[in-house]
């Protein structure tokens, strides 16, 4: 019997022994800058001469790693291991497959700051964001274990007695896990172990910004027993390697996560029967978000502000469910914006996310610098800026915590994803309004309402059409189990990870009737 599943603990800076252990890793991380990663297929390590050169984002001469790149014949070669070793893993036992995710969760457990250190380097998190993300994959280890086990169970069905009927899940096949690089641990690890505990096996493409991380679970989940050739790991480029793969005739499912344009081309090219395809392939595609927090007329300011400022520039805006929009009630929305642009001036510190009270770090890389700056440009024109604007890529890609007021329900600023640390407000009438105005972008991934009016939560409850709406919080920080995560309309296929159902996306249910 495993103990009942319970997410894993944030980690208290403030005690200066956890300052100092996680100071100390970050130190050590040092001695690893530089080295080269292989691909591995089939347990094969496979070096290649053109490599990823993989940066730190707060300091881009700071090389984390080179790492091996695939190309389509490396790809075919991982398609091959990973379709011959579905043969015998679909049939190994669901309680095996679980042990190695808890096994694994236990090894990181143990060497959590190494891990989270390390995301600081990689990812240009801040030390909170980093734990988290490293929490979070624990917790996606730990969460879906269980929930094979549970599955494994079987669900009732009725017999007669001249037959007796049972029902089950089987796995689907070759699963194709391409990932983003800003929950480079969590989502990473999520969407692979997911495939690979119900059975199926799996070529791992992770984003090319942030692949090191990749290799480091691999090496956990093979000292926790993971055979070889169930995962493979196969960094490389979207469009090459991930569209090979995606078009690939026995991929049997792809489960993706990243933006709404890569996301809609890989749904509409894996509808696409190949020839030689015995199947409709299975697609999980959870993609952007465009997140707004409605702040009421009868609320709680200081806590709207706390949460507008955490939603909108922890880990840079970052997130797929980053608070991107604030709509405000007329009556409050001067007040409302006063104390977000104080917070925001005033205690979003940003800089080096090596030192331990850095609140904000740099964002991912050159395009997303340039892309968040064009949208600040835009904002000029379409609002008034009342904090932050500037940017400085001469060390890292850093950019300043951004405000923007009075800006139109239907500007370019509160409909497309920025991905970066910027938030608009507009101005609504009512409440009934502002539900209107959150729901009017093509996305629906999370949401906020902050409000003491009972009726008022009702009626979000109803009528904002999110994947995850949370009353009185930030639009930020699900967690697994708690909150099962996904998103609406073009925020993806809503397949709800870190959820009961989440694994069964990666199943397909067989029905056998035996005459007695
Ligand atoms: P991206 O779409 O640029 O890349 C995601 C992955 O797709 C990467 O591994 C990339 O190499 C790969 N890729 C690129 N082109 C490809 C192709 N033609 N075929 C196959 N794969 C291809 O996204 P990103 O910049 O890494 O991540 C940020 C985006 O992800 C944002 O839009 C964010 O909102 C979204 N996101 C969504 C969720 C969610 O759960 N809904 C979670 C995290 C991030
Ligand atoms: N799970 C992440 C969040 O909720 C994306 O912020």
């Amino acid at each position: 019997m495993v103990v009942p599943y319970k997410h894993e603990p944030f980690t208290d800076f403030s005690v200066e022994a956890n300052r100092k252990a996680l100071e100390a890793e970050i130190k050590n991380i040092e001695a690893d800058l530089g080295k080269e990663y292989p691909l591995i297929i089939g347990g094969e390590r496979i070096m290649t001469d053109n490599k990823i050169e993989v940066v730190n984002p707060a300091n881009k001469k700071e090389v984390i790693g080179y790492v091996a790149k695939a190309n389509q014949e490396l790809a075919e070669k991982a398609h091959k291991v990973a379709d011959e070793t579905f043969d015998w893993w679909r049939k190994t036992k669901a309680q095996f497959r679980a042990d190695i995710l808890f096994r694994a969760a236990a090894i990181i457990r143990r060497r959590k700051h190494e891990f989270t250190a390390h995301l600081v380097k990689e990812g240009g998190k801040p030390w909170k964001e980093a734990d988290a993300d490293t929490a979070e994959a624990i917790d996606f280890m730990e969460y879906y274990g269980r929930q094979m086990l549970e599955i494994d169970k079987g669900a009732e069905v009725n017999s007669r007695p001249i037959e007796n009927n049972r029902f089950h899940y089987i796995p689907l096949g070759v699963g194709v896990v391409i990932s983003p690089w800003n929950f480079l641990f969590a989502i990473m690890a999520g969407t692979t172990v997911a495939s690979m505990v119900s059975g199926n096996t799996v070529l791992l493409k992770p984003a090319s910004s942030t692949p090191v991380i990749a290799y480091k679970m691999m090496e956990v989940l093979e000292e926790a027993g993971l055979p070889a050739g169930v995962i493979n790991y196969i960094p490389g480029s979207g469009k090459e390697v991930g569209d090979y793969l995606v078009d690939h005739p026995r991929t049997r499912f792809v489960s993706f996560t990243g933006s709404r344009d890569v996301g809609t081309r890989i749904f509409e090219r894996a509808a696409k029967v190949q020839p030689g395809q015995k199947w409709l392939k299975r697609t999980i595609i959870e993609m952007g978000g465009k997140d707004t927090i409605v702040v009421d007329k009868d609320s709680d300011l200081e806590l709207a502000a706390d949460a507008i400022t955490y939603s909108a520039f922890g880990f840079s805006g970052q997130k797929c469910s980053a608070c991107s929009r604030v709509v405000a009630h007329e009556e409050i929305y001067d007040e409302l914006l006063d104390k977000v642009v104080t917070k925001t001036k005033e205690s979003v510190s940003y800089g080096d996310p090596g030192q331990h009270d850095t609140y904000m770090g740099p964002v991912i890389d050159q395009a997303a610098y340039d892309k968040i700056l064009s949208y600040i440009k835009i904002g000029k024109d379409e609002g008034k800026l009342m904090a932050g604007g500037k940017g400085n890529d001469s060390k890292g890609w850093f950019i300043e915590p951004t405000v923007f007021a009075d800006l139109e329900p239907d500007a370019r600023l509160m409909q497309e994803e920025i991905f970066g640390p910027v938030v608009g407000f507009t101005k609504a009438k009512s409440f009934d309004e502002a539900i209107e105005i959150a729901n009017n972008t093509d996305y629906g991934l999370t949401g906020a309402v902050i409000t003491n009016n009972r009726a008022h939560i009702e009626k979000a409850r109803e009528d904002f059409q999110v994947g995850n709406l949370y009353f009185n919080r930030g639009c930020t920080a699900a967690i697994v189990g708690y909150h099962p995560f996904g998103g609406f309309n073009m925020s993806g296929t809503d397949s709800k990870a870190g959820g009961p159902d989440y694994l069964i996306h990666h199943m397909q249910g067989k029905t056998t009737s035996e005459m007695l």
